[in-house]
């Protein structure tokens, strides 16, 4: 029996699967990163220094490389960004399609465990709310944003697949907007463009009036969640599909000015027309995550703020006072 178990994280460069390669390599796992660095920056990996690391430049639409015995495969590769649903909509629709079977195959091949990175988007612009984990979703698979959200339904399908043909324990997180720390200024989701704008003295872009809404969950909170569940047994979770996410539904428009206020700020809301296709409500029902879990979101929006605010102002270079 090997000391200390291996887990690949595909995507491990990017802003979750970095803290998910930190909570990792804290637990004492050996930890190989797969990642090819498309929206991903090796700095989000450069304060490392365990020789339990390894960080391999690959990309997962091409067959994974022979890495030793896994006993973990973290499918968490593909651009999460509406700006590059359109941008790069063939990439995104491949790396979650070719790019999931090559993660399938080779937990398989391993008999290792996967952890299949699915995401609220599945739900589509939702007409029940909130969206619990039996809902089938409202999803244009012709719209703008369907490269992304209907190939990450493919890697949901091609999950139950690979579980009812070869036996193999895929489970699913199916992940609600996320932030935190080492997330791109110019990524293009909601809170790096608020953050980004505050903190330049520009004004806040709102989409159409704002009153659309989300539920933010800060990053630590989503990684206890998926480790949690990555480490439940078999007959817990083997299989299973869960919600993770805050509650807390917040409209957009409170968001901009939660930030303002967070920051002691005074931008201007500038509105831009609605993108085609956005959802008009998200909030996950997390009773399963709870019930089996006993997972649950422990930190607010202004605390999870506070601890992103000086990674984007050390970012752009901008200062904040520390006290706010
Ligand atoms: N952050 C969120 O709010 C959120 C919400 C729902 C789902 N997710 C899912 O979580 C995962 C991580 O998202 P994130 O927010 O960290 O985004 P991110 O863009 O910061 O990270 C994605 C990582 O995957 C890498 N990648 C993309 N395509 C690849 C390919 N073909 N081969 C190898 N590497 C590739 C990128 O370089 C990057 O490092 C994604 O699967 C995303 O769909 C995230």
């Amino acid at each position: 029996m090997k000391s200390k178990p291996h887990a690949v994280v595909t995507g491990g460069a990017g802003f979750v699967g970095s803290h998910l390669v930190d909570s990792l390599l804290d637990d004492g796992f050996q930890v190989t990163s797969l990642d090819n660095f498309g929206s991903g920056r090796p700095t989000n990996l450069a304060h490392i220094e365990s020789e339990r690391f390894a960080s391999i430049e690959h990309d997962v639409r091409e067959p994974f490389p022979d890495l030793g015995d896994v006993d973990y495969v973290f499918h968490f590769a593909s651009r999460a960004s509406p700006k590059d649903f359109e941008s790069h909509a063939v990439e995104i629709a491949l790396t979650n399609s070719e790019g999931t079977h090559n993660a399938l195959r080779y937990a398989r091949d391993n008999d290792a465990r996967a952890i299949l990175a699915s995401t609220s988007e599945i739900y589509g612009d939702p007409e029940v709310h909130p969206q619990h984990e039996e809902y089938n979703g409202n999803v244009n698979v012709r719209g703008p944003r369907a490269p992304y959200d209907e190939s990450k339904r493919f890697s949901e399908a091609l999950a139950v697949a690979f579980q009812q043909q070869y036996d193999v324990d895929i489970r699913t997180v199916r992940i609600f907007n996320t932030y935190g720390p080492r997330m791109r200024p110019d990524d293009g989701r909601v809170i790096p463009n608020f953050l980004s704008q505050a903190l330049r003295g520009e004004g806040l872009t709102v989409y159409g009036d704002g009153t659309q809404t989300r539920s933010f969950c800060y990053v630590s909170d989503l990684i206890r969640g998926i480790r949690a569940f990555a480490d439940a047994p078999p007959e817990v979770a083997a299989g299973d599909v869960i919600n993770l996410g805050s509650t807390d539904e917040i409209k957009i428009r409170t968001l901009a000015k939660t930030i303002l206020d967070v920051l002691d700020a005074d931008s201007d809301i500038v509105h831009q027309n609605l993108p085609e296709d956005d959802p008009q409500v998200r909030q996950p029902d997390i009773t399963r995550a709870k019930q089996l879990l006993g997972w649950e979101p422990t930190v607010s929006l202004e605390a999870g703020l506070e601890r992103t605010i000086p990674h984007f102002a050390d970012e752009l270079d901008t200062t904040v006072d520390s006290s706010q």
